[in-house]
């Protein structure tokens, strides 16, 4: 089923130029057989080709040959890439990472489009059996099982390493960060560009908001009172001013649910 799996791509960025339009699919499939309530664990690590794929060659032909589209979001769970014996770190399960590579090499350096990485953890790490909703918050000071944002910068600075010298690569913090302190979805994105930048990564990077991110509610408080993204996400530093805001949006009939959005955006001279 993960092969068929892929829909379009509602969030559309510029780069920091502002000329490229990016014309999108979300290729799923790096996170799925995972989804299993009350079994924590179940489904990893998994097997490649059974429990998860990450893109069929074939269809992304069709996509840039025939369709042109020239940006791809590929997804990966991070309990496989840093598996939890090791913990949300730089040490990898250098199997799931190359599957993984071939997928986004193939797109960026076979077909020469763009590939967004794409941790789809709803910024939680050890217990993906039901998300968006199990596994710790990261950074959550007041649980002891949870990785720490620091961690998370660990395992940024090292996936940015493996691909430091591919421009064709746009680095996605994570997927739908909800639920949890606003300014901590701050900090981990704070953590996650610099432990880019520190590696020596020089591509765009999308930062996600809380409220699983959405256009509509930036400015609104979400989940059980937590602060408005726009509350917090115009404090983010890059020294290279190539980060852009990832927003996504389902219902995009209605452009004026954006309009809060667009105010902040203009108003703190983002994308
Ligand atoms: C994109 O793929 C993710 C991961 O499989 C899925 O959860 C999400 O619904 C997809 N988004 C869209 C807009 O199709
Ligand atoms: C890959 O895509 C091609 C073309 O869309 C399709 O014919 C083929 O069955 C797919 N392969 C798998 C393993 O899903
Ligand atoms: C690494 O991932 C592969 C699948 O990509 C899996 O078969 C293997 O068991 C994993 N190894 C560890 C140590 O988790
Ligand atoms: C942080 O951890 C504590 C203790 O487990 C929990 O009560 C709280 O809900 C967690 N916070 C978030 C945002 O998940
Ligand atoms: C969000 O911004 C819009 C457009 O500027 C405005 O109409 C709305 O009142 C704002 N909402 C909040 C909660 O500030």
């Amino acid at each position: 089923m993960f092969f068929g799996s892929v829909t379009a791509l509602l969030s559309l960025a510029s780069t920091s130029f502002g000329k490229i339009l990016y014309a999108g699919v979300n290729e799923s499939g790096g996170e799925f057989g995972v989804f299993a309530p009350g079994q924590k664990g179940f489904g990893l690590p998994g097997r490649f080709g059974v429990d998860f794929a990450f893109i069929n060659k074939s269809t992304i032909d069709i996509f840039v040959d025939q369709e042109k589209i020239n940006f791809f979001r590929v997804t990966f769970l991070m309990e496989r890439m840093a598996p939890l014996e090791f913990g949300l770190g730089s040490k990898f399960n250098e199997t799931y990472f190359s599957e993984y590579a071939d997928a986004i090499n193939y797109i960026t350096q076979t077909k020469g489009v763009y590939a967004l990485i794409d941790p789809h953890n709803y910024m939680r790490y050890n217990d993906p059996s039901q998300q968006p909703f199990s596994g710790s918050v990261i950074g959550n000071t007041s649980d002891p099982t949870a990785a720490t944002t620091a961690q998370f910068g660990q395992f940024w600075h090292e996936l940015a390493r493996r691909f430091a010298t591919n421009p064709k690569v746009v680095f996605g913090i994570n997927n739908e960060p909800h639920d949890m302190p606003t300014e901590l979805v701050l900090q981990n994105n704070q953590a996650a560009i610099n432990g880019i930048r520190q590696a020596g990564a020089n591509q765009l990077i999308l930062a996600p908001g809380n409220g699983f991110t959405g256009g509509h509610s930036w400015n609104q408080t979400t989940g059980a009172g937590d602060a408005p993204s726009s509350d917090f996400l115009n404090k983010l530093v890059d020294p290279l001013h190539n980060t852009a805001i990832d927003v996504h949006e389902v219902d995009i009939q209605s452009p004026s649910n954006l309009a809060g959005l667009t105010a902040w955006l203009q108003e703190n001279n983002l994308k």
